[in-house]
């Protein structure tokens, strides 16, 4: 009998949570019985610090995936982490990780962390899923960027991060 995955991890920054986040979680629950979001704590993909600190992410998460409807599929729950993801992986009893595929822009950057995962803990696969059509350009930095100029983000993030980003930027 093959050992089929029951428990992934969908992991990220989510500086803020988007819409296409949303997305990607509630397909990961739909293809495996139990889903654990893991916020990284800081992004270690530039050195660059967050904007919203990591309790702020973790809540804006919660909050999202209850607003859209997304945990009530149960089976989801959401995690700090730091470290190394496969160690986390590890940790939680995770057999493997669900990542968004974007533009072709993303991909490079994701066969590199296949990759080096792969490298690190072959037992770990990594799933990846296309961005569902009008989701292919939402990016968190996107979202920061448009919000901090004043234009609407409300097709891209849930109302609760729409909130918590005009709130920011009015500090
Ligand atoms: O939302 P992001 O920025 O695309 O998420 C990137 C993240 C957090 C998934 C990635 O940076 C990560 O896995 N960080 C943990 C450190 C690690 O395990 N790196 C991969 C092996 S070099």
């Amino acid at each position: 009998m093959p050992n089929h995955i029951q428990h992934v991890v969908v992991p990220g920054t989510f500086d803020p949570v988007t819409l296409g986040h949303v997305d990607v979680i509630d397909r990961a629950r739909h293809l495996f019985p139990q889903v654990t979001v893991a916020v990284a704590e800081s992004r270690s993909k530039r050195g660059v610090g967050t904007t919203f600190s990591l309790d702020e992410r973790v809540d804006m998460l919660k909050a999202a995936l209850d607003e859209q409807g997304v945990s009530a599929l149960g089976g989801i729950r959401v995690m700090p982490f730091c470290g190394l993801l496969v160690d986390f992986c590890r940790e939680q009893g995770a057999g493997g990780v669900v990542k968004g595929l974007r533009a072709m822009t993303d991909f490079e950057y994701e066969l590199q962390q296949a990759d080096l995962n792969a490298h690190l803990a072959p037992d770990i696969e990594s799933v990846y899923v296309m961005s569902s059509p009008g989701f292919g350009y939402v990016s968190s930095s996107a979202v920061r960027e448009i919000s901090s100029l004043g234009g609407d983000v409300s097709k891209m993030v849930p109302a609760c991060v729409a909130a918590r980003l005009a709130e920011h930027n009015k500090r």
